[in-house]
């Protein structure tokens, strides 16, 4: 008897049930949704003010950009291996020994279409059913649906404002079990902004010493955004013990504004990197050819245009600090990197807007600045850690002055 295909039995599935049940437990990412709102309400005609931007607000650098016409003049338009060119290997093994003192074969390295790609295939790589995944929070919101989507469990270990929204030994040592595959460690951190320093990340390797079941996938793509005299660490500059159960992602998307070329890279364990290889020979063949091409140039190219977005990015965190923290209610702390505040809406809590809403919520507060202040923000709900907002300075002074007045006047009609 022939076997059915695949699509004969989808056929038989009504509209209602055609989405499986894992995507069912998946919540659409916080930051694109709230870019359709944006969208959507500049195009009835309202002008919005956005602090939601997750990427750089200029444009890729010019010698980049000429690095990927010259590829595709050049005839660098086909396929290419699954772990990525050779050439962009080697520039991302160098980037790994002269920026982070890790040392890194090519053939230890895989290249994806983007950081986030890489993250999901190594838990798709790794996670069985009801394996567990700690996520210090507050988190990027893709790593709890991440897991979910593949099988696994997120289990979530807190921290608070006071302690700089960094994870304790305390806090880890609670989170892990016999189940724990990962814990996924994100510095410079989005939302908050914490650096990890060189004490906190050896007393969390400590506890890791511990547990060797336990993988490391240390997540470094704002490494470059520190300021102040914070300054970027890898969990392997301190323990480079834990090298083979640790996957280190990183990418250009942040570094040198290319987000659009979605080029990522993930450096660990050689059974590991067979395993991304082998999920992207049957996924996305390969990260684009062109935009491989490019970041070679990126990478190997003169970086002081990664400095001087850095200091660009210190400059308009100072400024949005200073304004937020001036306006009663809200608390924000300056920092250390990335390029996102995370202030404290405590403050608001409670308060009844001109309408008769009660705030009852981070969710609220966002839901009234977006409609009354027309300025768009995201709750810190969505990362784990409610009574929080996440506002984004990779936005022009001009636009973080009129944002901050334009909440100040918000703030000012609560009852
Ligand atoms: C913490 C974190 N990791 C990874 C990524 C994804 O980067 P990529 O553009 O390389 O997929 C982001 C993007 O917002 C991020 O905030």
């Amino acid at each position: 008897m022939p076997r059915r295909s695949d699509g004969a039995g989808h056929e038989s599935r009504s509209l209602s049930t055609l989405l499986s049940a894992r995507i069912g437990q998946v919540r659409p990412s916080p930051s694109i949704a709230a870019k359709a709102r944006v969208d959507a309400l500049r195009a009835a005609g309202r002008a919005i003010i956005d602090f939601t931007l997750g990427e750089p607000d200029f444009a890729t650098p010019s010698h980049i950009v000429e690095g990927g016409i010259a590829a595709l003049r050049d005839g660098q338009t086909r396929y290419t291996g699954s772990a990525g060119t050779p050439a962009l290997r080697q520039a991302i093994a160098r980037k790994l020994q002269r920026e982070n003192g890790l040392a890194y074969r090519s053939d230890e390295i895989v290249v994806g279409p983007g950081a986030k790609t890489l993250i999901f295939n190594a838990f798709a790589a790794t996670l069985d059913e009801g394996d567990e995944v700690v996520v210090p929070a507050p988190y990027w919101v893709s790593y709890p649906d991440m897991v979910r989507l593949n099988g696994g469990v997120p289990v979530i270990a807190p921290s608070d404002a006071a302690g700089g929204f960094k994870l304790t030994p305390a806090a880890l040592e609670a989170a892990l079990g016999p189940r724990t595959r990962w814990l996924v460690l994100n510095t410079p951190n989005n939302p908050s902004g914490a650096v990890y320093s060189r004490q906190e990340l050896e007393g969390l390797c400590a506890v890791l010493r511990l547990h060797p079941h336990v993988w490391v996938l240390t997540d470094e793509i704002y490494e470059h955004f520190t300021y102040g005299g914070a300054r970027h660490l890898s969990p392997l500059n301190v323990a480079p013990d834990l090298a083979s159960r640790t996957l280190v992602v990183n990418g250009v998307s942040k570094a040198y504004a290319m987000t659009g070329w979605r080029i990522g890279y993930a450096a660990g364990p050689m059974a590991l990197m067979r395993g991304l290889t082998l999920l992207a020979s049957q996924t996305t063949t390969c990260a684009s050819a062109m935009s491989q091409a490019a970041a070679v140039v990126a990478l190997d190219g003169p970086q002081d245009c990664v400095d001087a977005g850095r200091r660009l990015f210190e400059e308009r965190r100072d400024h949005i600090v200073r304004l937020l923290d001036a306006i009663p209610g809200i608390d924000c702390a300056a920092p250390d990197g990335a390029f996102y505040v995370f202030p404290s809406v405590a403050g608001l809590l409670g308060r009844t807007t001109p309408d008769g809403t009660v705030l009852a919520s981070d969710l609220e507060v966002m839901r009234w600045l977006l409609d009354d202040a027309g300025v768009a923000v995201i709750d810190g709900d969505s990362y784990g850690l409610p009574g929080h907002l996440r506002l984004s300075f990779a936005t022009g002074l001009a636009q973080i002055e009129a944002g901050c007045a334009a909440i100040r006047e918000a703030v000012a009609r609560l009852r």
